[in-house]
């Protein structure tokens, strides 16, 4: 079976797929792409669908057929603003739903921002105008972030009276402690050079048509790094993230992770084609 035959059919988001990356343009503009319950479960199914046909998940560059499996996630929102956050109207209707229906609904909005920051291609975003709330969430789950210069970007649940709670976790890790609980008590917007200073954004550029040529820049490096690499390197990371061992333990767990990659397919393609002086059979043909 080809793997990229039918992808889903969405109505609030666009899917592109150009050999290994794949474009997801979240595309409800009239509401300047608020997470309402539709966008955020095909923005779900989006990135499950595109992390089962990853080639770091797979192990494997292409299918049978030859066709490439994807290696990185371009994420944009169309039109004047990125995203402008959870839709306020979803999040007041559940307050005063049931307890039960209130979690579902939060439960909904961690699993969109978990399946993006454990998505097993690189991932960059090209942001314009406003990322507010989970907008601000999504920006931190990404692993490249292009801006353009008129990008605010805000925790501004505090300006709500609710917190940034669902998206903490991959704020908190993006920015660090101070930031994160400065950012969160403040609630302001702040300017793309602030948010390059913090560590939210990457490149600043003049407009988005800038940001999709610096990112073009991005996934021709990308593509010469082994496609598992770049999938471990998350679980590398997440592993020092969650670290609560001793050091010793700490050292011994990578010993056990280097071990892994040296051994692994990809790892005995890597220092081969490097001794061989050849093109390792990730690398695009140039
Ligand atoms: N949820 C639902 N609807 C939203 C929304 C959100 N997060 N953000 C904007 N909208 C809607 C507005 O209600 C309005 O709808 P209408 O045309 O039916 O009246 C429409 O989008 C345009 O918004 P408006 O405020 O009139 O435009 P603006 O250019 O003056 O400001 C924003 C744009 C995004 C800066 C402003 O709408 C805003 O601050 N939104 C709130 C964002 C927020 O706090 N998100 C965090 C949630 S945790």
């Amino acid at each position: 079976m080809k793997q990229m035959n039918n992808p889903p059919d969405f109505e609030l988001v666009d899917m592109d797929i150009d050999g290994p990356c794949v474009h997801i343009k979240i595309n409800r503009p009239d509401k300047f792409n608020a997470l309402n319950v539709k966008l955020i479960s095909e923005l779900c199914e989006a990135f499950e669908w595109t992390a089962k046909r990853s080639a770091g998940a797979i192990d494997a560059v292409h299918d049978e057929s030859g066709e490439q499996y994807l290696r990185v996630l371009i994420l944009s929102g169309q039109g004047k603003h990125f995203c402008a956050g959870a839709d306020i109207n979803m999040m007041r209707d559940a307050g005063a739903n049931t307890p039960e229906e209130n979690r579902k609904d939060s439960e909904r909005l961690d699993k969109l921002f978990n399946s993006l920051w454990a998505h097993p291609c690189f991932t960059i975003g090209l942001i314009q105008g406003v990322a507010l709330g989970g907008g601000a969430g999504l920006v931190s789950c990404l692993d490249h972030v292009i801006a353009t210069e008129n990008m605010r970007i805000a925790l501004s649940e505090g300006k709500l009276g609710i917190l940034p709670a669902v998206i903490g976790p991959y704020v908190y890790r993006k920015l660090g402690s101070a930031q994160f609980r400065r950012l969160a008590m403040l609630a302001g917007r702040i300017n793309v050079s602030e948010a390059q200073r913090v560590g939210y954004v990457e490149t600043i550029v003049p407009t988005l048509e800038d940001a999709i040529e610096e990112a073009q820049k991005v996934v021709s490096e990308v593509l010469t790094t082994g496609p598992s690499a770049v999938t471990l390197a998350k679980e590398l990371t997440l592993g020092f993230d969650r670290w609560n061992g001793t050091d010793e333990e700490l050292r011994n767990w990578t010993l056990d992770f280097t071990s892994r990659m040296r051994g692994s397919k990809e790892g005995q393609e890597g220092l081969s084609s490097f001794l061989e002086k050849r093109n390792a059979n990730w690398k695009p043909e140039e």
